[in-house]
């Protein structure tokens, strides 16, 4: 498997924050914690591809945004922060070829979940319903619309544990669409575990949720907790920091 990740430029403390009151960002710490995950990704065994940052561009870091890889077609898409919109040049440059999605449309890949080979995608403040209908439109994979209620995108609040299960954060998503799945709840005071990536053999976590840590180890999974706090304060989560794909460059 291959993944590809984006530096992080000094112009991350203007990233999009839907929060506006709080401590400027540390880059340097952001900095440190995007090596850890390329280390971390490269322990698991990925061709990890990093693209340079991009100074015009503070949420350059969150690739998985500009683009989805789905059933192995590459789709670059139009993130839904205008402000966002320049970064789809090098990426659609990295992953070429790629369908694309038409311009007035947005949707943004933190809001799309795929399990058992079914699509689900976010209806949220950067995805419409419009976009939702282009996508299912071009792919063959079912696609079920989501209802995002209290987070910034769908994977922010819910993300896939294997093929049947899934972790959960009460109350951030609409749970119903997974009727035919095992939703775990994130424990209390750690709904900010719920995004979680999982690669091949293993999920990554967030570093600082241990009870999530114990639970998900209790049931058998390969868990390892990766440090991702300054993202989480830039509105940022794992699988924000890159676009998987599969085989090597
Ligand atoms: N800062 C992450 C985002 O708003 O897309």
């Amino acid at each position: 498997m291959r993944a590809l990740v984006r530096s992080v430029p000094d112009s991350l403390v203007r990233c999009e924050l839907t929060c506006i009151d709080r401590a400027p960002l540390d880059v340097g710490a952001a900095r440190r914690e995007h090596a850890g995950y390329v280390a971390a990704l490269r322990e698991a065994g990925l061709d990890v591809q990093v693209l340079p940052a991009d100074e015009d561009h503070p949420d350059c870091p969150f690739v998985e945004d500009v683009a989805l890889v789905v059933a192995g077609r590459r789709i670059l898409l139009n993130p839904g922060a205008p402000s966002r919109r320049g970064e789809r040049a090098a990426v659609a440059a990295a992953l070429s070829p790629h369908l694309r999605m038409p311009e007035g449309l947005s949707l943004d890949g933190g809001d799309v979940l795929q399990i058992a080979g079914r699509v689900f995608v976010g209806r949220s403040t950067r995805s419409s319903a419009a976009a939702i209908a282009w996508l299912a439109a071009a792919i063959d994979p079912p696609v079920t619309p989501v209802d995002v209620r209290t987070v910034l995108h769908l994977k922010t609040g819910i993300t896939a544990l294997d093929e049947r299960t899934l972790l959960w954060s009460s109350g951030s998503v609409d749970p119903a669409p997974f009727d035919d799945f095992e939703l775990i709840a994130t424990p209390p005071g750690e709904s900010a575990a719920a995004n979680v990536l999982r690669l091949p053999d293993r999920l990554l976590l967030s570093d600082g949720f241990p009870s999530t840590l114990q639970l998900l180890r209790e049931r058998g999974y390969d868990a390892r907790p990766v440090a991702i706090a300054e993202f989480a304060r830039a509105e940022a989560g794992l699988t924000c920091l890159s676009v998987l794909l599969p085989g090597d460059r």
